[in-house]
């Protein structure tokens, strides 16, 4: 069992959680397909459990033809059969409910499969009942698109249907049709499917793409982007304006945010790429939108101290009253950060992961380190490098087996995988870090747990300190505990000099894992791309140990 909470036990479950996102097709396969399962996910919770997180958020398992790997949902309430069954996916339920963690559903409502019978039956004839639960248009007066807008995945978002003379909307592929949220019948819809898993006993959802869900009624083209340069996805070479992040947008979250309120302590997340100061308005005017719009700043950020201290400035600033920030350092979208800030930073990328104040989300295997794997050409299998190759837009390097063991691939399945498993997973591995104290996975589990112990970690305010060069220094404090974070970014050995009432403490973790409990008067030593947290109140540092 877990140890007790120190946090404020009137604040909502997910404010003190710590999220762990799991990719269902790489985390552990079972029936021998090379590809990740329900009862994989069950035989691995144990993983989960010692890690110390919270909630589990898993990628799509919805029954779906997988030509976005799962984010093509023909049918939202049951299970691809190679996941497994409604049975395992509620046996998993109850198993991570009997650990005490969360499970959250990655909900995809802007789009569906085109093989969806909602889709069917709405290309079927211009009147069919369903014609208007999707976006469909006439050509231009050329034939062509109805307007510029452009597909993510690469090429126009319209495709054309001969049968009925139209064209409809794909925001991503074009077996990816979007749902027309101006029409009723579509919300109503999609707001059943989410009755449907909270009454099953899911926690809350992740929500796909949620600021594309109304485009412009007026349908205007995109203006162009004049800082698009080749080599760039080729979407971006326009400003989408029209096609997201509109302001209509915020009423159907609103009204996603009371379903998820008819029942009890649920979450509801939004994917949302967008500059701080935009995606904080997903909060919702009075805090009605979503509970925590998934901040992705330290996605792209530059890995620098000052320009991190600011992002976290700006970021803090920017939050409207009561809403609680949140932080994301990887995803199955985008490189893992081992590949963007380097190896030697991953010690120093986690301690700020659980650190900085909000909710912290973790993607599967990146406790253990795992960089993207190259992907020989004959084995990518990620749609958007299919469409777009060769920029490195593809997703399947961030997207394979999770390391294991040293064992024929990775521990992960006793057939070829889907994806190549990294080649330094014989090294880099769960087995491995799992016996070894000062691991990065140890230190993962260690800074969880003193997050469990430290209200100053999860409630705690944010209080920047002045830094200069590769160091960033801030102090998190509730009450009168206080816990000081000092971070290495480089790769020089430096000195935090530590004053007045902030100058005495006890190291509660160190990155390298071999300072824990080391007392701390008047300077902090940091070696090169290391980092500490210390508690400052003596009171609280008492059997730390
Ligand atoms: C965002 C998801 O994270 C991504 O994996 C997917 O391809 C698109 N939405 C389309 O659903
Ligand atoms: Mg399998």
């Amino acid at each position: 069992m877990k140890p007790a909470r120190v946090a404020d036990r009137t604040a909502p479950w997910w404010q003190s959680a710590v999220l762990y996102q799991v990719y269902p097709r790489s985390f552990q396969d079972t029936d021998g397909d090379g590809i990740g399962d329900l009862p994989g996910l069950m035989r691995r919770l144990p993983h989960l459990v010692e890690l110390g997180v919270d909630a589990l958020w898993l990628s799509p398992i919805y029954p779906s033809p997988m030509a976005d790997f799962g984010y093509d949902i023909s049918d939202y309430t049951d299970i691809d059969p190679v996941f497994g069954t409604l049975a395992d996916f509620d046996a998993l339920l109850d198993a991570a409910h009997r650990h005490g963690i969360k499970v959250l559903l990655d909900l995809v409502p802007n789009h569906t499969s085109d093989r969806h019978p909602w889709f069917e039956e709405s290309r079927a004839s211009r009147n069919n009942p369903k014609r208007d639960w999707y976006i469909w248009r006439d050509p231009a007066p050329d034939g062509g698109p109805p307007n510029n807008w452009l597909s993510e995945f690469g090429g126009s978002a319209w495709a054309f249907d001969p049968a009925t003379g139209q064209y409809y909307y794909h925001a991503f592929l074009d077996a990816q049709p979007d749902l027309n949220w101006r029409n009723p019948e579509v919300r109503a819809a999609i707001y059943d499917v989410m009755r449907f898993w909270l009454r099953r006993g899911v926690d809350g959802f992740r929500v796909d793409v949620i600021w594309h869900l109304i485009k412009d009624d007026q349908f205007r083209d995109n203006p162009s982007n004049p800082d698009w340069r080749p080599g760039r996805p080729p979407n971006e070479s326009l400003v989408p304006i029209y096609t997201a992040d509109r302001p209509e947008v915020h009423e159907v979250i609103a009204e996603m945010r009371r379903v998820v309120e008819e029942f009890e302590e649920r979450v509801l997340i939004g994917e949302i790429y967008l500059p701080i100061e935009r995606l904080v308005t997903y909060y919702g005017a009075d805090l009605s939108g979503a509970h925590l719009p998934f901040n992705f700043a330290l996605l792209n950020a530059p890995w620098h101290a000052r320009r991190i201290a600011q992002l976290v400035d700006e970021y803090e600033a920017a939050l409207p009253p009561g809403g609680w920030p949140n932080w994301v350092l990887g995803n199955h979208d985008r490189p893992r950060v081992a590949s963007r800030v380097g190896r030697d930073q991953l010690r120093v990328a986690a301690m700020l992961l659980l650190t900085l104040r909000g909710t912290p989300t973790i993607y599967y295997g990146e406790e253990i380190g795992m960089a993207d794997v190259a992907i020989p050409p004959d084995r990518v299998r990620d749609p958007f490098e299919k469409n777009v190759p060769g920029i490195g837009v593809g997703r399947d390097g961030c997207r394979t087996p999770m390391q294991w063991d040293g064992g024929a691939a990775a521990g992960f399945s006793a057939a070829e995988p889907w994806l190549p498993p990294g080649p330094d997973s014989g090294r880099e591995n769960v087995t491995n870090q799992r016996g070894d104290p000062g691991s990065l996975l140890n230190l993962y589990r260690r800074l969880i747990a003193a997050r469990r112990r430290h209200s100053a970690l999860t409630r705690g305010s944010y209080e920047p300190m002045a830094a200069s060069g590769d160091l960033l220094v801030y102090v998190r404090r509730h009450g009168r505990e206080r816990v000081l974070v000092a971070l290495n970014l480089g790769p020089e050995p430096v000195t935090v000099s530590l004053r007045g009432d902030a100058a005495e403490g006890r190291v509660l973790v160190s990155s390298l894992g071999d300072r824990d409990g080391e007392a701390v008067t008047g300077e902090l030593y940091l070696r090169s791309h290391e980092g500490a947290v210390v508690g400052l109140d003596p009171a609280e540092t008492h059997g730390e140990a």
